[in-house]
C-alpha cells in the first residue's frame, strides 16, 4: 500500500492516491474510572483526527483499554467480581466518555476481544519461531505493584525502594524474554536517521538517551500462578503475556483484518510517561523483529496536574471529566484543553482558569460575536443575510478585517500540521476579536436608525462582513469545538460542503441570502466560582 503520510492535502479535494492517516491513543487502563488526562489525550487526538478528515483525508481513529494485569485483577478480586466483568463495566464507562467528549474514533479496541488475543498470538508465535523469544531462569527484585523486576539502581541511596514500587520481594522464575538487546544498534540508527520520529523533537533526544546504556532483553511472560488475567502464551500454557506486549498489539490487532491495509499507523498519541521505553523501544523492536513496518511517529504529550502535582487516580488528585461536561459543555472543555496545553508540555488545571479563558475567549467573544450577528440581522434585515452593495474602499475596516482573515487562514495549516493548536486557536480568537471591533467601529445599531442612503449601504455591508466573518472563524473552529460549529452554522443557515475546505475559507458572499436563527446562546457568560456546581448547566 502506497503511505503517503505526512502529504498535506491543503486543496481539500480527494486524489486518486488519497492518503491513509491512521491515529491512535493510548488504550487506558481499566483499574479505575476515567479522569481528565484520559480525557485530554483522546480530545488531542480527536482534533487532529478531525483536522485531517477535514483536508481530505481519510481518516482512521482507534482508541480503547487496557484489561489485563495484576492491577486489573486484584481491583476485581477487591470488589470480588471476576475480572472479565469488572473490565466490562469500565471499559463501558470509558467508552461512554467518547461521546461526551465528541470524540470520533472510528474504533475501540479492548484487550480482551478475541480479535487482539488472537493477532497477540500469531506475533508472540512468529517471534519465537524466529528465535526472537527464549526461556531463562531469572532472579530478581520484583515490584508487584508495578509489575515489573526492579534492578539495584533503582534503589533509594540508603538501600530502601522508593515508594511507587510498593512491596518488593525477591523472587526466582522462568520466563521468556524477547531479544530486545539485539536491536539496540538498530534502534539507534533508526532513529538518527529518522528525527522526526517522535514528537516533540526533545522526547526524542531523550529516548536516544536512554539508549546510551545497554538493553536489557525484555522479560515478555509471566507464570500463570502469579497472574492469570492475561493471554497465555500459545506455546506454553503455563504463562500468561507481560502487559506491554499485550497492550501495544492493540495499534496493530485492531487493523490487521482490514482490507484495504490500514497499517502503519501515522501517528500514536500518547503521554510522555509511556515513551520510553514501552513505545519508543518495546514497540519498534517488536516490529522490526516480526517484519511489520513501523509507523511514521510518536506524538509524547504532557500531563495535566493540579497544583502542580500529576492529576492520577492514585492519589485522588484528578478532574472528573463528566462533572466537567455537566457543568460547562462539552465544547468548553475541549476548548480550554487545546487552547491552554502547548503539545508536549505540561499544564496546570484549575477551575478558576477555566472560567477566565471560558469568559474572555467563549462567552464574550465568539459568543457575543454570534448573538451580535443574529440580533442584528433580525433587527435590521429581517433576519437574511444581505448581499454588500458596492465595492468596499481598499483601507475601509472591511479590508482590514478581510487582510488579517487572509493572513489568519495562511498561518493556520502550519500550526495544525506542527500540533500547535494553542497557537492556531490563539490567532483564531484573535480574527473573532477584530471583528468584534470592527463591529463597535460600524456600530450597526446607529446605522440602522438613519435614513441616509449611504448609512443604509453601509449597515448592508457590516452585516454581510460579520456574518461572513464569523462563518469563516467558525471553519477554524470546527476541528476543535464541532458540536458548537456545527450549531452557529445552522444558525447561520449555512451548509458546509462535505470536502473543499480551502474553497470554505474564501471570503465571499456564501452566505448571502440566508435565513439567519432569531438567537442562539451557545456560552452563556459564568459568574467566576471555584466550585463546577456553580456554574450554568447546558
Ligand atoms: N495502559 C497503558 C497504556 C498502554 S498503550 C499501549 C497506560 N494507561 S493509563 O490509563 O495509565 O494512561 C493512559 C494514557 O493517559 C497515557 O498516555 C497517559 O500518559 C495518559 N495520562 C494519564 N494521566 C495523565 C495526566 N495527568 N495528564 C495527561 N495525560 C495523562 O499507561
Amino acid at each position: 500500500m502506497p503511505h503517503l503520510v505526512g502529504d498535506v492535502n491543503v486543496g481539500g479535494h480527494r486524489p486518486h492516491t488519497m492518503p491513509d492517516f491512521y491515529i491512535t491513543t493510548a488504550i487506558d487502563y481499566v483499574n479505575g474510572p476515567p479522569h481528565l488526562g484520559h480525557a485530554y489525550e483522546k480530545v488531542l487526538t480527536d482534533v487532529i483526527a478531525r483536522v485531517r478528515r477535514m483536508r481530505g483525508d481519510r481518516v482512521y481513529f482507534l482508541t480503547g483499554v487496557d484489561e489485563h494485569g495484576q492491577k486489573v485483577q486484584q481491583s476485581a478480586r477487591a470488589r470480588g467480581v471476576a475480572p472479565q466483568q469488572f473490565c466490562d463495566e469500565i471499559a463501558a464507562e470509558f467508552r461512554a466518555l467518547l461521546p461526551r467528549l465528541d470524540v470520533s474514533n472510528d474504533d475501540f479496541i479492548r484487550t480482551t476481544e478475541a480479535r487482539h488475543k488472537r493477532v497477540v498470538c500469531d506475533l508472540l508465535q512468529r517471534l519465537y519461531d524466529k528465535g526472537e523469544i527464549y526461556k531463562a531462569e531469572y532472579r530478581g527484585y520484583y515490584s508487584t505493584r508495578q509489575e515489573q523486576f526492579l534492578q539495584e539502581k533503582d534503589r533509594n541511596p540508603d538501600g530502601t525502594w522508593p515508594e511507587l514500587f510498593g512491596e518488593v520481594t525477591e523472587i526466582t522464575e522462568s520466563n521468556y524474554f524477547f531479544k530486545l538487546s539485539a536491536y539496540q544498534d538498530w534502534l539507534v540508527r533508526f532513529l538518527t536517521e529518522n528525527e522526526a520520529f517522535v514528537f516533540p523533537k526533545f522526547r526524542q533526544k531523550q529516548v536516544l538517551e536512554f539508549l546510551k546504556e545497554p538493553l536489557n532483553d525484555l522479560c515478555i511472560s509471566r507464570p500463570k500462578e502469579r497472574l492469570e488475567w492475561g493471554i497465555p502464551l500459545p506455546f506454553d500454557a503455563d504463562f500468561v503475556t507481560y502487559v506491554w506486549f499485550d497492550a501495544l498489539t492493540n495499534y496493530y490487532s485492531a487493523v490487521a483484518d482490514k482490507e484495504p491495509a490500514i497499517w502503519p499507523a501515522t501517528w500514536h498519541v500518547i503521554g510522555k510517561d509511556i515513551l520510553v521505553p514501552p513505545h519508543a523501544v518495546y514497540w519498534p523492536i517488536m516490529l522490526k523483529a516480526a517484519d511489520i513496518p513501523l509507523p511514521r511517529g510518536i506524538i509524547a504529550h504532557g500531563w495535566w496536574s493540579i497544583r502542580g502535582d500529576k492529576m492520577a487516580k492514585s492519589t485522588g488528585n484528578f478532574v472528573e471529566p463528566n462533572a466537567f461536561v455537566d457543568s460547562y459543555g462539552t465544547d468548553a472543555l475541549r476548548y480550554f484543553l487545546m487552547r491552554e496545553m502547548v503539545v508536549g508540555q505540561d499544564s496546570d488545571f484549575s477551575e478558576t482558569q477555566f472560567q477566565a479563558r471560558y469568559n474572555a475567549d467563549l462567552a464574550n467573544n465568539l459568543g457575543n460575536l454570534l448573538n451580535r450577528t443574529l440580533n442584528m440581522i433580525n433587527r435590521f434585515a429581517d433576519g437574511v443575510v444581505p448581499a454588500p452593495e458596492g465595492a468596499a474602499e481598499a483601507a475601509a475596516p472591511e479590508a482590514e478585517l478581510r487582510a488579517l482573515w487572509e493572513e489568519t487562514r495562511a498561518a493556520i495549516p502550519a500550526h495544525w500540521d506542527g500540533f500547535q493548536f494553542h497557537l492556531a486557536l490563539e490567532r483564531t480568537i484573535t480574527f473573532v476579536s477584530a471583528t468584534n471591533a470592527y463591529i463597535e467601529k460600524r456600530a450597526p445599531w446607529k446605522l440602522g436608525k438613519s435614513s441616509e442612503p449611504a448609512d443604509r449601504a453601509l449597515l448592508v455591508r457590516t452585516l454581510a462582513t460579520m456574518a461572513e466573518a464569523l462563518r469563516l472563524a467558525a471553519v477554524l473552529l470546527r476541528p476543535i469545538i464541532p458540536g458548537s460549529v456545527a450549531k452557529i452554522e445552522a444558525a447561520l443557515g449555512y451548509t458546509p460542503p462535505e470536502t473543499d475546505w480551502a474553497a470554505e475559507c474564501e471570503w465571499g458572499t456564501r452566505l448571502s441570502g440566508a435565513k439567519v436563527a432569531e438567537s442562539l446562546v451557545l456560552f452563556p457568560r459564568i459568574q467566576a466560582t471555584t466550585s463546577a456546581e456553580a456554574a450554568p448547566k447546558k
